[in-house]
């Protein structure tokens, strides 16, 4: 299959992946509206087409954290990658550091932080806080000693939202037994992913977190004991807490509202991505990108302002560049690019929103990325 554009990494993930880990991927909460709304939004932007100016030469790089991102876009954390592709994790950190963007690793990634930071560059590093704190704290500090330079602290996910399609697929809900037979069926019928992720990408553990989960028999067990251990009684307060421990820079990610983005500046947030989870959490609230511009109104001189949820191409990154993001994440495209064929298939991913960027700042005219502005759009949100 030859492969254009983020749908068909799609597609072949879909064709590689056992059923319950695409639609894992695929899928959003409940009705799907949000996820289907964070796509639509994007979509309904114009950017401005402009002619005759001398486009020879463009700059894509960022500045974030005092780090240069060869272009704004950075692979989202996305749980239990090592299910995708055989240490799935390892491989994207590597594709990413090729891109020379930033790969910010999930708390429940198959691969622990130190098995990612050994393989390469230090991720980029994702907190879900759990109840036990004192676990938390050594996480942080593990995190630190491996070289993370940004923590991304996930708030919007203080319990999981309800995933239909995870229930009908066998992934969440099944007994053990039942579990156990459908994980056969599903592997059996997928032999290139049976061979690559289930006989050679053990062990399937959540690395970071697997010295707090008690004994399970698979990563789906220990993320239903993660389900559960979730700590809903997080505040903005918490951040000191985290801050005792971690003293880089420190991004929430989860925010929506403008008076959530100005809590987090008061709390002393460095960064914040404009977030509803891909459409994974709260169905029904808007999508990221229309939340971006009143964010970026209330505290966009303030901190660092990210996005993520629907980017699908080089022309949505430069579409919420151009209503005030830094940067954006992409979450599926790399997970789908990941189970379509590992470290290659993300750095061909990635390749391709590049040059789809590359081609948007030619024909709007806009020859920094950093300096992109709403002056690129004919039709706003
Ligand atoms: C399969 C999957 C797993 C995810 N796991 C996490 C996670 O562990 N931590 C987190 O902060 N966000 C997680 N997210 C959310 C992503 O970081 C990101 O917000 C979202 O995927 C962006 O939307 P997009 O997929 O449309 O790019 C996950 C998303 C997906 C699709």
């Amino acid at each position: 299959m030859r492969l254009a554009s983020v749908s068909d990494y799609r597609e072949l993930a879909r064709r590689r992946l056992p059923k319950m880990f695409f639609e894992y991927i695929d899928g959003g909460s409940y009705a799907e509206v949000t996820l289907g709304r964070n796509v639509a939004d994007l979509e309904a932007i114009a950017l401005r087409q402009r002619v005759m100016r001398d486009m020879t030469e463009i700059d894509m790089s960022v500045e974030v954290f005092g780090q240069t991102l060869k272009m704004p876009v950075g692979l989202a954390p996305v749980g239990m990658a090592g299910m995708y592709g055989r240490r799935g994790e390892v491989q994207a950190a590597r594709a990413a550091a090729e891109a020379g963007v930033p790969f910010c690793l999930s708390t429940v990634g198959v691969c622990s932080v130190e098995e990612v930071a050994a393989s390469g560059t230090a991720p980029w590093f994702q907190l879900y806080m759990l109840k036990d704190r004192g676990y938390m704290r050594d996480l942080l500090v593990r995190a630190k000693a491996a070289g993370c330079p940004v923590l991304v602290f996930t708030v919007d996910l203080p319990l999981p939202g309800a995933r239909y399609r995870d229930v009908r697929s066998g992934f969440t809900g099944a007994t053990q037994l039942s579990g156990a037979i459908n994980t056969a069926w599903q592997g059996a019928t997928h032999p290139g992913w049976l061979w690559d992720v289930w006989l050679h990408g053990r062990p399937h553990t959540l690395g970071s977190v697997a010295g707090a989960i008690p004994q399970g028999r698979s990563v789906t067990d220990f993320l239903s004991w993660i389900a559960k251990n979730f700590d809903r009684s997080v505040t903005w307060a918490d951040l000191d807490f985290v801050r005792e421990v971690w003293d880089g820079p420190i991004v929430v990610k989860g925010v929506l509202d403008p008076d959530d983005a100005r809590d987090a500046v008061r709390a002393g947030a460095q960064g914040i991505v404009v977030s509803n989870h891909g459409g994974r959490q709260l169905d029904g609230v808007r999508s990221s990108i229309s939340a971006l511009p009143r964010v970026v109104d209330a505290v966009g001189g303030d901190l660092e302002v990210f996005m993520d949820g629907g980017v699908r191409s080089g022309l949505d990154v430069l579409k919420a560049l151009s209503l005030g993001a830094k940067a954006c994440f992409v979450g599926r495209p790399w997970a789908y690019a990941l189970g379509a064929g590992g470290e290659q298939m993300v750095s061909k991913m990635l390749g391709t929103l590049r040059s789809e960027l590359a081609t948007a700042m030619v024909l709007t005219g806009c020859n920094e990325a950093r300096n992109a502005d709403k002056l690129l759009l004919d039709v706003a949100l």
